[in-house]
């Protein structure tokens, strides 16, 4: 296995080779609320191509989740995560590209659809009459994330169970239900499938952490239990061959009474990010490194090379501004605050405090080839303001794309060329919102050229809520 050598870490830090991202002019028609707008109960629709083709061996369905319930009753919602969840479904076949969107039936969203208002409080929004609740299903919105398992998608949410999803028709088929009492106990939105089939995941409460170890089935080979030194909010979660990454950035619970999940917690800058490393076989954490204080939603993917260093890249924030402040404006509708995460490759030696390296340039939704979890990868695709951006952590590279003005470009997913190995050997696949046109586009790139642009750009006839995650199946 090739490591990377110093000198590729000097090019890193220094950001050498880098296209920055010039600053975007927002027009007063560029109306990025429409992205926080209420979806109809169904979208069905066929695409019409823009510009391009679509490649005709890309085959198969494209699915991406997000919010889409933004208001009930005459309130309005207070923080973009806690709205219900849409599942899309883009069939793409035969050159053509037919769009489906349905709301996943949870309890909570039939609970307020029954009373007209909203009922319960929830990641970062407490409506004005609260509800009490029996379990923390009570509030799964099922926003969050799309894992396809066992021929069905899961609906993901990151404090409770996952919902069982129909592939084709949309259709929510119920609440995953676990053996071994593990019913309603979190699972959250990061799950990392790999190469054998087998799917790792986290789910934090408090400072009680679950380990999760599927099957290709679905069906739990191993769960466990454990107490983390801190309550700290974590989002997504990192594997390799042998061990499990947690990213703990210092925003750690508080003491006090609290009405939302986030305001129970409180950035502390002179307390460092938190790396924890478990052992896959015993889901014991045996090292414990210390970086500088950041915040993160997102790791790209992490690897562990011969000399027993994990590497891993994440998306890396100097607070946590955007959970606490940003994503309630953007619901809201009141402002827009520009994207401040940057691509960063994190090294953690056998032992001692970890580095921090970071490329030049704002990113998040960090996305790799899916055959690649767990081992070590090279490039990254993300999202950069109104763009697509690939970084290469082996050069120090950031390559970026940007999509014509007055577009919120969403999360880029990777899908391999069948038979092939290279990791940019295939394309990617990401939706954009044109608020200009009030219309969200699917754009395909070849992933080897991602700065010449889409070779194929389609529109949907609406505009979609803009959404989290997505991932792609083959047909
Ligand atoms: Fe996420």
């Amino acid at each position: 296995m090739t490591r990377l050598t110093r000198r590729t870490f000097a090019q890193l830090t220094a950001s050498a080779v880098a296209l920055a991202v010039s600053p975007r002019i927002v027009r007063a028609e560029d109306d990025w609320r429409i992205g926080f707008r209420t979806a109809p109960e169904t979208f069905d629709a066929e695409l019409t191509r823009l510009e391009g083709r679509l490649p005709s061996e890309l085959s198969g369905s494209f699915y991406r989740i997000g919010p889409a319930q933004f208001e009930r009753g005459g309130e309005r919602l207070g923080h973009w995560f806690d709205g219900d969840g849409m599942i899309q479904r883009f069939a793409i076949a035969d050159g053509r590209v037919t769009h489906r969107g349905r709301f996943v039936d949870t309890p909570k969203r039939r609970a307020e659809k029954a009373a007209g208002r909203f009922l319960y409080t929830g990641y970062g929004f407490a409506p004005k009459n609260l509800t009490g609740i029996r379990a923390p299903d009570d509030l799964n919105a099922a926003n969050t994330n799309v894992l396809p398992i066992a021929g069905e998608v899961w609906a993901l949410w990151e404090g409770g169970s996952p919902y069982r999803i129909d592939a084709e028709t949309l259709a929510t088929l119920g609440r995953k239900a676990f053996d071994g009492g593990l019913n309603g106990v979190a699972f959250s939105a990061h799950p990392k499938t790999e190469p054998s089939g087998d799917t790792w995941n986290f789910g934090v409460i408090g400072k009680r952490c679950v380990l999760w170890h599927l099957a290709p089935d679905g069906t739990t080979r191993k769960a466990k239990l454990i107490e983390l030194p801190e309550a700290s909010l974590m989002h997504d979660f990192a594997i390799t061959a042998r061990h499990i990454v947690l990213l703990a950035p210092p925003l750690l619970r508080r003491e006090g009474p609290a009405s939302t999940l986030v305001d129970s917690y409180a950035w502390q800058p002179g307390k460092p990010l938190t790396a924890l490393v478990l052992d896959k076989n015993t889901l014991e954490i045996v090292r414990r490194h210390e970086l500088p204080a950041r915040f993160l939603y997102h790791i790209g993917n992490a690897w562990e090379d011969a000399d027993g260093a994990i590497r891993l890249d994440a998306c890396l924030d100097a607070d946590a501004t955007f959970a606490v402040k940003t994503a309630r404006d953007l619901a809201l509708g009141l402002a827009q605050a520009p994207l401040s995460a940057r691509p960063s490759l994190i090294t953690l030696p056998p032992s001692g405090a970890g580095v921090i390296a970071t490329l030049q340039g704002v990113g998040e939704f960090p996305r790799i080839d899916p055959r690649r979890v767990g081992e070590r990868h090279r490039i990254t695709h993300g999202v950069t303001e109104g763009g697509v951006a690939t970084w290469d952590w082996e050069r120090g590279v950031s390559e970026t794309y940007l999509h014509p003005p007055g577009t919120w470009s969403e999360e880029p997913v990777f899908v391999p060329r069948k038979g092939a190995m290279g990791e940019r050997d295939g394309w990617l696949i990401q939706t954009a919102l044109d608020m200009r046109a009030g219309r969200t586009q699917l754009c395909i790139f070849d992933a080897r050229r991602t700065t010449d642009g889409p070779i194929a750009r389609l529109t949907c006839p609406y505009a979609l809520p803009l959404g989290f995650h997505g991932t792609f199946v083959a047909a």
